[in-house]
Order: structure tokens, then C-alpha cells, then sequence
């Protein structure tokens, strides 16, 4: 099976979990590596929040042994700061640092962070230049094709990540005028791989296993990064896919409402809860009155036994 190289970090399959915002969590991240995930992305986590010891930043960070090798997610726009955290991070159990250069959010965009440093490509270097003077963990940079249809930079752009010190590139095949809608660009991954000689892992779209080795090929991308098509399906990581029935949809969600249970408060976050849990049964018969029935459950305890259930 192909293999993925970040330094000395080897992951086999080659196959990632993204950051997404508000779900990739520690249980979620857990799910998927025993589900065959062979790295995790936390979520985008504030450079300015780790620096100034944000009580609610610094839960983001929390990693156990059993998760790793995992990846946690930077973001931000002013280098002194982003090398800081970098040297915090440094002294956390996680075994890469990413920084976020793709994120389309407007509250993060105006700030000068995510896909507008793809705009500023004299900062950009900057942030990774101080990321990479502040750990000796492998640094990797995730961006977008571009700002928009008339700047497809991806490939330039991830030379001068390579340049200035990251061992590894991850690109969401859009711009980010395109958001999240749109076509996924592989033909602009796979001219980021051929730019680069550090390893390049393709994102976007991947719904299926199958798919995402499918990807790997027609891109000659090193990895592929699933994110929201591991929502609902941790199986996305398992060659046999996701199951048909729904016991074994039931099964999954345990399995998920176990890790939360072990990891977090969670009636304190039981409507996020309930968001994950709805998406295990999409596509399936009686997936319908299972999400009625999940959404309307008074308590964490409540949602357990439903699951349960069969
Ligand atoms: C709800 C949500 C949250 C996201 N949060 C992040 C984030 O924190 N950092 C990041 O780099 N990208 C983030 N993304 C982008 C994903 O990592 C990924 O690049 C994008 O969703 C395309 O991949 P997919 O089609 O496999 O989901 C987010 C996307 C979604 C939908």
C-alpha cells in the first residue's frame, strides 16, 4: 500500500482526517484513527488564544496517547505571535504543526489569517519561516488553489512554503471565492505535486475509501485528506466502506458516543452531540425517524440508550 511521509512520520493508508471547525474534536479524532485514519488534524486552534492562555484554546489542545500521531492546526496572521504558539506547541504531545492558509471564514479572512495570507505571500512566508524557527516539528501548510479563478497560485505558493522551511502542503482544491461549493480542482493538486518535492496530500470532496485511492492516483498526490465525508462515517477510513444496515450505522454511533462519554462533559454539548449523531443515518431506511429521534433526546444518557437500542 502507498505510504505517506512526513519526515520521519510514516502513515499508512495514506489517508487523513481534515480539521473541521466545531467537529474534529478529541473523540471524533480517536473514532477515526481506530477506524483507520492514519493522522488527525484538530481544528483550527488561535495563535493568539495559546499566547494569551485562552482557557477554552487550551481545551482545544488536548491530545491522549492513543491519538497519535496527530496534527494540530494554527491559525493566525501576525508572525511573532504564530512563532510563539509554535514554540507552546512545540512542548505539547502532537507530532506536526499546521497552519491554516485556506480557511474562507470572513470573521478570519478580515483578520488577515486563513486564505488571505494566500494573498500576501511576503507574510505568508514570513509566518512559516518563524513557525519553523520555533519547533523542530515537521511544519505542514494547508491552502486552497487559490483567491479566485484568475489566481490559481497553489502551485507557486506551496514552492514558497517549501522554501521557506514546511515538509508537507495539504490543498482543498478550490478557491476561496468558491467556498465550499463548486467543482474540486485535481488538476491544480496535482500541479502543486509536481512544483514541490515535499509531500503533498489532495483534499476535497472524498466521499468513499475507494475514491480517495482513486484520487491519489489521478493526482499522484503522497495523501488524501477526508473531512466532511468522514461526518457521520468513520468507515470512510476502512476498506470495506460503510455499512448498509442500520444496527451497523447504530454501532458506529456507540461507538462515537462512548469516546465522548470517556472524553467530555457532554450534556454540556448535547446539541453538537446530536449533530454528529444525526449524520450516521443519511441514506438509509428508517435513517429518517432515527434522526426525528435523536434530535427530540432529553439527555446524553437518553441518546446512548437509543443507540443502543438494537
Ligand atoms: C464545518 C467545516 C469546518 C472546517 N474547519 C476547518 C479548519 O478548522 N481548518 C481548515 O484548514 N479547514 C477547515 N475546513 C475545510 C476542510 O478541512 C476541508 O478542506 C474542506 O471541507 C474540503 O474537504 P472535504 O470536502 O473532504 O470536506 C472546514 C470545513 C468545514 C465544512
Amino acid at each position: 500500500m502507498q505510504q505517506l511521509q512526513i519526515k520521519a512520520l510514516q502513515l499508512t493508508p495514506p489517508l487523513i482526517l481534515a480539521p473541521l471547525a466545531g467537529y474534529t474534536d478529541l473523540p471524533f479524532r480517536l473514532l477515526c484513527r481506530k477506524f483507520g485514519a492514519a493522522l488527525c488534524y484538530t481544528e483550527m486552534i488561535s495563535c493568539h488564544g495559546l499566547v494569551y492562555d485562552m482557557k477554552k484554546t487550551l481545551e482545544m489542545t488536548r491530545t491522549v496517547p492513543e491519538e497519535r500521531p496527530v496534527a494540530l492546526q494554527l491559525f493566525g496572521a501576525d508572525p511573532d505571535k504564530m512563532g510563539e504558539a509554535a514554540a507552546i506547541v512545540s512542548n505539547m504531545d502532537v507530532d506536526i504543526i499546521d497552519i491554516n492558509m485556506g480557511c474562507p471564514v470572513k470573521k478570519v479572512v478580515k483578520k488577515g489569517a486563513g486564505a488571505a495570507l494566500m494573498q500576501d505571500r511576503k507574510l505568508a512566508a514570513a509566518i512559516i519561516q518563524r513557525v519553523c524557527d520555533n519547533t523542530s516539528l515537521p511544519v505542514t501548510v494547508k491552502i486552497r488553489t487559490g483567491w479566485n479563478h484568475t489566481a490559481i497560485v497553489a502551485p507557486d505558493f506551496a514552492k514558497m512554503a517549501e522554501d521557506n522551511g514546511a515538509s508537507g502542503i495539504a490543498v482543498h482544491g478550490r478557491t476561496w471565492s468558491q467556498g465550499f461549493g463548486g467543482t474540486v480542482d485535481w488538476e491544480t493538486i496535482a500541479r502543486v505535486k509536481d512544483s514541490v518535492a515535499i509531500p503533498v496530500i489532495g483534499n476535497g470532496d472524498i466521499t468513499t475509501y475507494q475514491e480517495a485511492f482513486d484520487f491519489l492516483d489521478i493526482s499522484g498526490c503522497d495523501g488524501v485528506m477526508i473531512g466532511r465525508g468522514a461526518l457521520g462515517n468513520p468507515w470512510v477510513f476502512t476498506p470495506g466502506g460503510t455499512p448498509e444496515t442500520l444496527p451497523e450505522r447504530m454501532q458506529g454511533l456507540t461507538h462515537h458516543l462512548q469516546l465522548i462519554r470517556q472524553y467530555s462533559n457532554p450534556d454540556r454539548i448535547l446539541a453538537k452531540i446530536k449533530n454528529h449523531a444525526g449524520r450516521y443515518f443519511k441514506g438509509i431506511t428508517g435513517g429518517a425517524s432515527m434522526r426525528r429521534q435523536i434530535y427530540s433526546a432529553p439527555t446524553f444518557e437518553a441518546l446512548m440508550e437509543l443507540a443502543q437500542s438494537f
